[in-house]
């Protein structure tokens, strides 16, 4: 396996790299220019290569402080199950030790979450843009459309 280089900060990110990947695993994505603004605006980002080429990342927005929510972990598709998404959960997690850290997991990545310590909260709530597809998909309760 080629070396893994695990960076933090967005220093020669390619951005449609980001977009294409996150199409890929079939995540949210947006122009490559919004997803550049997304993680600089982020308080930690850690960018995962493989043989010179990005693989997986992930980011935290926070304020560095007691709280902390995670977005945007994706790893290609061909390096999945490689420990290269517990590799970039890890790196985020870890200039975040003060905080509380949420997030939402795609449905049925819950266990990938719970491997790394986290555990479902039974009060999350969320008032998403996309409301309608994001209860089509099965990250809210149903009967709101
Ligand atoms: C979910 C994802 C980030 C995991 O990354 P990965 O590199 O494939 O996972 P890893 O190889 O680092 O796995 C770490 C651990 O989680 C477990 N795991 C990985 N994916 C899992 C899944 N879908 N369900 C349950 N466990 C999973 C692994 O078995 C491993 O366990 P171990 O530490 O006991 O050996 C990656 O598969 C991915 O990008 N998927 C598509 C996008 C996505 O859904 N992202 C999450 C958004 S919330």
């Amino acid at each position: 396996m080629a070396e893994v280089e695990v960076k933090y900060g967005c220093a020669g990110v390619d951005w449609a790299r980001v977009a294409e990947t996150l199409k890929r695993v079939g995540m949210a994505c947006h122009e490559p220019e919004a997803h550049r603004r997304a993680f600089e605006a982020s308080h930690t980002t850690v960018f995962v290569y493989q043989g010179g080429q990005l693989v997986g990342f992930g980011r935290a927005i926070s304020d560095g402080v007691y709280q902390a929510a995670v977005y945007d972990v994706a790893v290609l598709p061909e390096s999945q199950g490689k420990g290269i998404g517990k590799t970039v959960v890890q790196h985020v997690l870890a200039r975040l030790t003060s905080c509380n850290v949420i997030l939402y997991a795609s449905p049925g990545k819950e266990d990938f979450y719970r491997t790394l310590g986290f555990r479902k909260m039974m009060t999350g709530m969320a008032l998403f843009q996309n409301a309608a597809s994001m209860e089509e998909k099965g990250f809210t309760e149903p009967g709101h459309f």
